[in-house]
């Protein structure tokens, strides 16, 4: 019989007691958050790092199923910050001691796209007197690409994986030669190889998924050994093809709820790694991200791209903080992570100790 303080306790937690956790509720639930909370305050401590986030351009060559921003849907307003503002956007981040910035935009495979970002990467280390760490997330690119860029100063790549189960993948994506499960995971070992600390994660409460389906993908982040993880809650958006599967969904308090949990073991089974409370946690509820870092996240990544684009990079709908400025996001976030119980390691890159440990 299978009993949660037993597997708790445990080492190494099979399939099995995966999806046992993934189900509890209650009073048992709570024993998951404490277990999780305790291992993350023991691993990684109590600080939690920012990175800020510049969503600096929507054009996408992409068509994956369940987002926004698709190639194919016409009603989203394209944009492309320019150079300079991008690069004052991170000046704002070094300014405020942020520690580090993501830059992050749409699938675009190009020449001129991967010089254009080679420049902005050695800018932004110029600019921050080599201070500012960077993360991009860039999608799926060439070997020799990611390499140019890990030499212009990126450091860390998050490449999500959106489900380790090759038919879940093919159900959300267009299955032809630019989405291709592996090549996704050849680029997840291929940035490894580089030498990025490598972040992947899923969409948690997607139409179609199992509680099987996320305990294997708990698994695939142990098997392939990531430094980092950014996972959230599936949101529907009613531009994409996925939209008609929204009467199987899970209610949205639910697949917050999944997607906790979700966090929880993680922190358990990767004790050392750095894992992101998503900003789709608080499109769900308001206190979606301070939730996540009380029970096992360490990262945030506060949104700092200009006000007048966020409206347009809407992945999901119900997207938080689009109509603010970085300024006021920042008042709001120092007040936020005192009531979770956490301090903001300013200024530090807040690298993840699991990638230190296997270097
Ligand atoms: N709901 C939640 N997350 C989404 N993403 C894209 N579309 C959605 C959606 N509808 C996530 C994907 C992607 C990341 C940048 O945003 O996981 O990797
Ligand atoms: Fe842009 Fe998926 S739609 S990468």
């Amino acid at each position: 019989m299978m009993n949660t303080e037993n597997i708790l306790r445990k080492e190494n937690l099979s399939k099995e007691e995966i999806i046992y956790l993934l189900k509890l509720e209650g009073e048992d639930l709570n024993k998951l958050f404490l277990k999780s909370k305790e291992i993350k305050e023991k691993y990684i401590g109590k600080k939690v790092h920012f990175r800020g986030l510049i969503e600096f351009s929507n054009y996408c060559s992409k068509d994956c199923s369940y987002c926004g921003i698709r190639k194919s849907n016409s009603n989203v307003e394209r944009y492309n910050i320019s150079d300079s503002n991008i690069i004052k956007a991170a000046e704002y981040a070094y300014n405020e001691n942020y520690g580090s910035i993501v830059l992050q935009s749409g699938e675009i495979s190009s020449d001129k796209f991967t010089n254009r970002i080679t420049s902005l990467l050695k800018e932004v280390k110029s600019i921050s007197d080599n201070e500012l760490g960077i993360t991009i997330s860039l999608g799926e690119q060439s070997a020799e690409t990611y390499k140019k860029w890990f030499d212009a100063g990126a450091h860390r790549f998050l490449l999500r994986i959106e489900s380790s189960n090759k038919d879940l993948y093919y159900k959300i994506h267009p299955n032809d030669k630019q989405h291709n499960f592996e090549k996704r995971i050849a680029c997840l070992h291929s940035l490894k190889e580089i030498g990025y600390q490598t972040g992947t994660g899923v969409m948690v409460g997607l139409p179609f998924q199992t509680y099987e389906d996320l305990a294997n993908d708990i698994l695939f982040m142990k098997e392939l050994d990531i430094d980092m993880c950014g996972m959230g809650p599936y949101i529907e958006h009613e531009d994409t093809p996925l939209y008609k599967h929204k009467d199987s969904l899970m209610p949205l308090d639910q697949r917050f709820k999944l997607s906790l949990k979700m966090i929880a073991i993680l922190r358990i089974v990767m004790k050392d790694i750095n894992i992101a409370a998503a900003t789709a946690l608080q499109a769900i509820d308001k206190m979606g991200r301070e939730k996540a870092v009380k029970i096992g996240a360490n990262i945030i990544m506060p949104n700092i791209t200009p006000g007048m684009y966020r409206n347009n990079y809407n992945l999901y709908q119900n997207k938080p903080c689009v109509d603010e400025e970085p300024e006021e996001c920042k008042g709001c976030l120092d007040a936020r992570m005192n009531i979770a119980n956490a301090t903001i390691g300013y200024g530090e890159w807040g690298d993840s100790p699991h990638f230190k440990r296997r270097n």
